[in-house]
């Protein structure tokens, strides 16, 4: 079966995409990165892409007037790439309502919070000051409204009396990296559906466990 093409939207230093990479990288993962897209010149995870061999391209939205005509080059590299799902990866630019509809259910995004709580930056500060015993991290289908959208996939991690914001953060994306990828498999296997903005997975209609934090005695 052919594999998803899959383009992602980076800012920085690209570990979820390194995630996404290292899955790619295995024959029998159905989706390939046929191209990665900064918005920052030098961005750490561009190397990251070009040591797996894949096409970059800086697209710098400093050089555009406004964010129309940047959503409008990102949109141009990627159909000229042939990409036909988009993974934003650390991507800390807001796209346009349009270039959201024009990738509607083929744009996906990961976010460190349990989504609906702690939208927007600095989402372990926010998990910290509000107290929560549970942090964790979605991925979602992207809407224009930030950070929001039908939820694929959620990790949840304990949050310890010791936690700062640091410490939590790394907790959270060593969950990010195992999710983001399953987020993407599942998908390029055409097992994910948009039903009344909710997802449903096909396969996966029972789950089980429970994540207690304080641990039980
Ligand atoms: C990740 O924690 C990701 O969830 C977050 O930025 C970090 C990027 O790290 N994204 C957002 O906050 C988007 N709202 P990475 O560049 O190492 O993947």
């Amino acid at each position: 079966m052919a594999r998803l093409k899959v383009g992602v939207l980076i800012s920085g230093r690209g570990t979820n995409l390194q995630s996404l990479l290292d899955a790619c990288a295995e024959p029998a993962f159905p989706a390939e990165i046929v191209l990665v897209i900064s918005n920052q010149p030098g961005a750490a995870g561009l190397g990251r892409a070009e040591r797996a061999g894949c096409a970059t391209r800086t697209i710098n939205h400093r050089e555009y007037p406004d964010r129309p005509a940047f959503d409008a080059a990102l949109d141009q590299a990627l159909n000229e790439a042939g990409v036909d799902f988009v993974c934003l990866a650390g991507f800390m630019r807001v796209l346009s309502a349009g270039m959201v509809e024009r990738w509607r259910d083929r744009m996906i995004n990961i976010h460190p919070s349990l989504l609906p709580s702690f939208k927007g930056l600095h989402a372990q500060d926010q998990a910290l000051a509000a107290g929560v015993r549970l942090a964790g991290c979605t991925v979602h289908f992207v809407r224009p409204a930030t950070d929001s959208g039908p939820i694929i996939a959620q990790a949840a991690v304990p949050v310890s009396g010791d936690d700062d914001a640091g410490s939590l953060a790394a907790r959270v994306l060593e969950a990010e990296h195992r999710i983001y990828p399953l987020a993407l498999g599942l998908i390029a296997e055409g097992r994910v559906s948009v039903v009344d903005e909710k997802v449903v997975i096909a396969g996966m209609e029972t789950a089980a466990g429970t994540l207690i934090n304080p641990a039980e005695a």
